[in-house]
């Protein structure tokens, strides 16, 4: 069906004016300061947005959803997963594939394709991980680039489980950079990681409390300068995941100066939770375990500047959803220790109401830098063409948001399938009101109201 919004304050990263948009179809047709209704067909689906800002859908380009994980499985799948996106104004979601190391490549990829197939309510793109290497490898992940998933990903951390090492990294990024793709990392060095865990536990300092001590900034640092070395000698575009910490920062942003094509993610727990949360008496802490680690509340400071001046691009979530009863106690003392609590923290549904929330109302960043960060950069940088934008010939995908609602976050209400919130109880100061995915409605009055099986998957350009 035919949508006219009216009267919307369309902000997009350069553009803040108010006028109509029609979608004929999937795609945006017409935008102009006033369209007449007469001018459509009669069965348009007019929706007024005065008073309301019109963003363009929101792409979170980290997260997971089929996650098999540290002795256990994520909790979403594509139908929570999506809805709670949704609901939270993201239209778009990229997800991480994560073979284990035995996995071939294209059995893991249509593994992963398979479980959003039929069933993701929002449009969904994947990173491909890379957790081996040989030739038959090296073949699989070529085919998948040229079926349009076109964007790595690594882990320098995980230990025996998802880590590669620097024989795999070097020829993955000479890959990447033959075909003109980027690879996503996971930074932090594995060894030194591990072995802090063991001193930590073998003097009997095993609760979640100590999950930060054992990943301190400088082994996320050392993760970042080793992979700024790597893709400075193959010449790779890399983009480092949920960077936390001003050291790990520093190292990408001497990188860029000397000429290396690096790109940084920040993702949104960092920036309105610190360790102090992972601190929690009573194994509460451990909702709030996560890698790398929540920070001392210091490193926010530099988040939000390197947000705010763009040396941080994007900002995702690096959704990881973990049920607090069943699967955090994995790693409850005593008879365990906190090297067994699934990393994780839940936050699809977030992102966009905290970074609205905590930037944008706050003065820390503005609108454009906003819906730069969650929507434009991630469209541009993994090549999502048609998304990111309000523009003539775009994709549909649109947020009408209300900057003046007031509601709090609950694990009663929310759409994601854990049993907790990181959030529970803080105040949110907007919403997504009317979120659509290429034209069809899919939340109204913050509301889903789409059908699983809408989300497309898109296919990506080579952008690098
Ligand atoms: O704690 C995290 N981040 N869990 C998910 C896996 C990862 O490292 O991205
Ligand atoms: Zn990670
Ligand atoms: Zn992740």
């Amino acid at each position: 069906m035919a949508l006219l919004i009216t009267n919307g304050r369309i902000v997009t990263a350069r553009d803040d004016y108010t006028a109509d948009i029609y979608c004929a179809g999937e795609t945006i047709t017409r935008i102009e300061a006033l369209i007449d209704p007469a001018s459509l067909p009669a069965e348009t689906h007019v929706i007024d947005a005065a008073g309301r800002f019109v963003f363009p859908g929101f792409i979170d380009p980290h997260v997971h959803v089929y996650l098999p994980f540290m002795g256990t499985y994520a909790k979403d799948d594509w139908a929570s997963v999506s809805r709670a996106a949704l609901v939270g104004g993201t239209t778009t979601l990229i997800e991480m594939i994560c073979p284990g190391k035995a996995d071939q490549p294209l059995e893991a990829y249509e593994l992963w394709q398979s479980k959003a197939e039929g069933v993701a309510a929002c449009d969904y793109a994947f990173h491909m991980g890379v957790t081996r290497w040989d030739d038959e490898a090296q073949r699989q992940l070529r085919e998948i680039v040229d079926r349009g998933t076109t964007s790595f990903k690594v882990f320098l951390a995980y230990k025996d489980a998802l880590g590669v090492d620097d024989r795999e990294l070097y020829h993955t990024l000479k890959l990447a950079s033959e075909l003109g793709v980027i690879v996503t990392a996971h930074c932090e060095n594995e060894t030194l990681v591990a072995e802090l865990q063991r001193e930590l536990v073998a003097a009997g300092k095993t609760g979640p409390e100590w999950h930060e001590p054992s990943r301190p900034p400088q082994v996320e640092a050392e993760g970042v300068n080793h992979l700024m070395s790597f893709a400075e000698l193959t010449g790779a575009a890399v983009y480092a995941v949920h960077t936390s910490c001003e050291p790990a920062i520093r190292a990408a942003e001497r990188a860029r100066q000397r000429g290396v094509r690096v790109y940084v993610e920040a993702v949104i727990p960092h920036f309105v939770l610190d360790k102090t949360y992972a601190e929690q008496a009573g194994f509460e802490g451990a909702k709030y375990v996560m890698s790398p680690p929540l920070r001392d509340a210091s490193h926010q400071a530099c988040l939000w500047d390197a947000l705010r001046n763009g040396s941080i691009n994007t900002v995702g979530t690096d959704h990881a959803p973990f049920d607090f009863q069943t699967q955090k106690t994995m790693g409850r003392p005593p008879g365990s220790d906190f090297t067994a609590i699934p990393n994780g923290i839940p936050s699809v549904e977030n992102r966009v109401d905290l970074l609205y929330t905590h930037g944008v109302r706050t003065g820390r960043i503005d609108l454009h830098r906003f819906v730069d960060a969650a929507s434009t950069q991630p469209a541009r940088i993994f090549g999502l063409s048609g998304k990111g934008t309000i523009a003539v010939g775009a994709d549909a995908d649109l947020v009408i948001y209300n900057g003046e609602h007031r509601g709090t976050i609950s694990a009663a209400t929310h759409q994601m399938a854990t049993d907790y919130s990181a959030f529970e109880g803080w105040e949110i100061a907007g919403r997504a009101e009317t979120v659509t995915v290429r034209g069809r409605v899919m939340v109204r009055d913050g509301v889903f109201c789409g059908e699983p099986g809408r989300g497309r998957a898109v296919s990506r350009h080579a952008a690098h």
